[in-house]
């Protein structure tokens, strides 16, 4: 099979380049400046992969569907789907959206999670590519484009905002970091080590989760509303309140509170042991 792949000099289009080659698949790669262009990587390819910037994927995918035939398949790897699988879905070829849940740092598919939205494609096509991620050790979750954007802006984009948010207020407040660390144990240093590590990413493909999936903007007002809630149950110092506030959100995460108590746990040992 020959894998074409849009931006393939990238971080994650270089990972799933290896991840094609290691299974015996002809790669070849486009980028801005690569002689290679787009639509003769789409003329020689029988998979197209599109892996560029978010706010860059459905323009891009907009210019190469006019050239795409039904004998192909066309997939991405962006991390929103509604906006990229409707344009792919303009194409006449067949349509897969995924979104790896990992970043391209990973050393393999190993343990990792491939949410993958199988749009317009014959079993047999989809399970092809699947299995190529299945055989290197990947996990492949299969959702709606709706279903997946809906929960990215929770999964994803709140917990990134929250994140920031914490960063932000460290920051007003003039809270010397390495200072704060050394009064940690390894239970805040977990929550300090997810700020250091999404400081340390791109901001453009944070800054594109966040303004770019339009299921996120309900989910930062009831952030907003959840923090002036609290704001004023611990500025009244409601006991009352703030009992029946931590109640309410101990049921909701009923379920999964003796894993979460159980995984945590681990990772102290782990930080603790290391
Ligand atoms: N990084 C992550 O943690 C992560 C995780 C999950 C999903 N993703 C998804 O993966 C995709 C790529 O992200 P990335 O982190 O790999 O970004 P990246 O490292 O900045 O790579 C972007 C790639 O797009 C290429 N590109 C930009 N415009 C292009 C054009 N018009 N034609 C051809 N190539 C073009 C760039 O080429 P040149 O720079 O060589 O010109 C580069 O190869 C995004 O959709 C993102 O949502 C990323």
């Amino acid at each position: 099979m020959r894998v074409g792949i849009i931006g393939g000099t990238g971080k994650m289009g270089g990972f799933f380049r290896g991840v094609f080659e290691r299974a015996g698949h002809e790669v070849m790669v486009t980028g801005r400046t690569t002689k290679l262009h787009n639509q003769d990587l789409v003329e020689k390819s029988d998979v197209i992969v599109v892996s560029v910037p978010i706010h860059t994927t459905v323009p891009l995918i907009r210019d190469i569907a006019p050239y795409l035939k039904k004998d192909q398949l066309i997939c991405d790897l962006t991390s929103l789907k509604e906006g990229p699988v409707n344009a792919m879905l303009t194409s006449a070829a067949e349509v897969i959206g995924f979104h790896p849940m990992f970043g391209p740092g990973v050393t393999s598919l190993k343990g990792q999670t491939i949410l993958a939205c199988p749009s317009r494609v014959r079993p047999a096509s989809f399970q092809r590519l699947a299995s190529i991620f299945r055989d290197q050790g990947a996990r492949v979750v299969v959702t709606t484009p709706e279903e997946h954007d809906r929960l990215m802006a929770i999964v994803q984009a709140l917990v990134h905002y929250s994140t920031l948010c914490m960063a932000e207020t460290m920051r007003l407040m003039g809270t010397d970091i390495m200072k704060a660390l050394e009064c940690t144990s390894p239970i805040y240093r977990i929550e300090m080590g997810l700020i250091g590590r999404l400081l340390n990413q791109d901001p453009d493909l944070y800054g594109d989760m966040l303004t770019m999936n339009p299921h996120v903007p309900p989910v930062i007002h009831a952030f907003g509303e959840a923090t002036t809630h609290l704001r004023s149950i611990i500025e009244q110092g409601d006991m009352q309140q703030f009992r029946e506030m931590f109640s309410d959100n101990a049921t909701t995460f009923e379920s999964y509170q003796n894993s979460a108590v159980k995984e945590t746990d681990d990772l102290i040992e782990f930080l603790v042991n290391r």
